[in-house]
C-alpha cells in the first residue's frame, strides 16, 4: 500500500530539481502522474514507468492561459481527471532593482506567480473533490533579501494566494485543500546555475550554506517528502498552511 494509491497527481516543472524529485516520490508513492514543463519531461516519465508506475508526460508553459485546460482534459482522459496540482515551476531571478527592467519584472511576476493563479483557478474548477492544491513559493516568500525584489514579491504573493485560496475554498465547500512551501536553498539546477555564474562560486556556496543553522543545503528529497505529506491524506487538516522546510533559514 502507497501512501498515493488511487490519487493523480499533476506536477509543473517537472523536469528538474524539485519537480522531478517530488514525481520520483509520488509514484513511489503509488501515484499516477501527469508530469509537464516547457517541453515534455520524457526522462522523468521513463523513469517512472520503467518503475511501473502510470505516467503521463506533456508539454506545458505555465505562463499560457488556454494550455492549462487542454492538459486537464489530458490528464481526464489519461486517468479521469486529477487529484492533487503541484505548482512548482518557476524561475530564479538574480538582479539588483534599480537595473531590473518592468519587462523583467512581469517575466518573474508571470512564470512564478500568475502561473500559481492559474493553476489554483483550474484546481477550483474541474479537480476532484478531497484535492490538494501544493504551492511552491520559497523562503523568499517569508524574508527579503538582497538582489532578488522581483522574485521575492512573486514568492510572497504565492504565499498569500495560496492562504486567500484555502479559505475560499473551505467556505465554499469545495473539499479543496491549498498550502505552500518554503523552501530554503536547494541544491538543484536553479541554485548551481546561478551560483556558477558568481567570480567566486564556492566561496558563495559556503555562504549560503552558513545561512542555514543546520550548516548546509537541503536535497531536492527534502522537499519531495513535504509534497508527498501535503498530497497525502494524511494531511486532511492542513490547508492555508505555509510548510517552510529550510534548515532553520528563517528561525534566526
Ligand atoms: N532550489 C531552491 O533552492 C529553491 C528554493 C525555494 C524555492 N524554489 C522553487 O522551487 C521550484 C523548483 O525550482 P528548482 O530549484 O527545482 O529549479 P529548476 O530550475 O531545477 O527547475 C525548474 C523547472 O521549471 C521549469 N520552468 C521554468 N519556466 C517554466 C514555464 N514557463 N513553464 C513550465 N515550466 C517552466 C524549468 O524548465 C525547470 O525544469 C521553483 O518554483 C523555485 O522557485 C527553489
Amino acid at each position: 500500500m502507497g501512501r498515493l494509491d488511487g490519487k493523480v497527481i499533476w506536477i509543473t516543472g517537472a523536469a528538474s530539481g524539485l519537480g522531478r524529485e517530488s514525481a520520483l516520490r509520488c509514484a513511489a508513492e503509488g501515484a499516477r502522474l501527469v508530469v509537464t514543463d516547457l517541453a515534455a519531461p520524457d526522462t522523468v516519465a521513463a523513469e517512472i514507468a520503467d518503475a511501473g508506475g502510470g505516467v503521463l508526460a506533456l508539454a506545458q508553459d505555465v505562463t499560457v492561459e488556454g494550455r492549462w485546460d487542454e492538459v486537464a482534459d489530458e490528464a481526464e482522459e489519461a486517468f479521469g481527471g486529477f487529484d492533487v496540482l503541484v505548482n512548482n515551476a518557476g524561475l530564479g531571478e538574480n538582479r539588483p532593482l534599480a537595473e531590473t527592467t518592468l519587462t523583467q519584472w512581469r517575466r518573474v511576476q508571470s512564470v512564478n506567480l500568475d502561473s500559481v493563479f492559474l493553476g489554483t483557478r483550474l484546481a477550483f474548477r474541474r479537480m476532484r473533490p478531497g484535492g490538494s492544491v501544493i504551492n511552491i513559493s520559497s523562503i523568499l516568500g517569508l524574508v527579503g533579501n538582497a538582489g532578488t525584489a522581483a522574485y521575492c514579491a512573486s514568492k510572497g504573493g504565492v504565499r498569500l494566494l495560496s492562504k486567500s485560496a484555502a479559505v475560499e475554498a473551505a467556505q465554499a465547500g469545495l473539499t479543496i485543500r491549498v498550502n505552500s512551501i518554503h523552501p530554503g536553498y536547494i541544491e538543484t539546477p536553479m541554485v548551481v546555475n546561478a551560483v556558477n555564474k558568481r567570480p567566486e562560486p564556492d566561496q558563495v556556496m559556503a555562504y549560503i550554506a552558513s545561512r542555514h543553522p543546520v550548516g548546509h543545503l537541503g536535497e531536492p528529497a527534502d522537499i519531495a517528502h513535504a509534497v508527498v505529506y501535503l498530497a497525502s491524506d494524511e494531511s486532511r487538516f492542513v490547508t492555508g498552511a505555509e510548510m517552510v522546510v529550510d534548515g532553520g533559514y528563517t528561525a534566526w
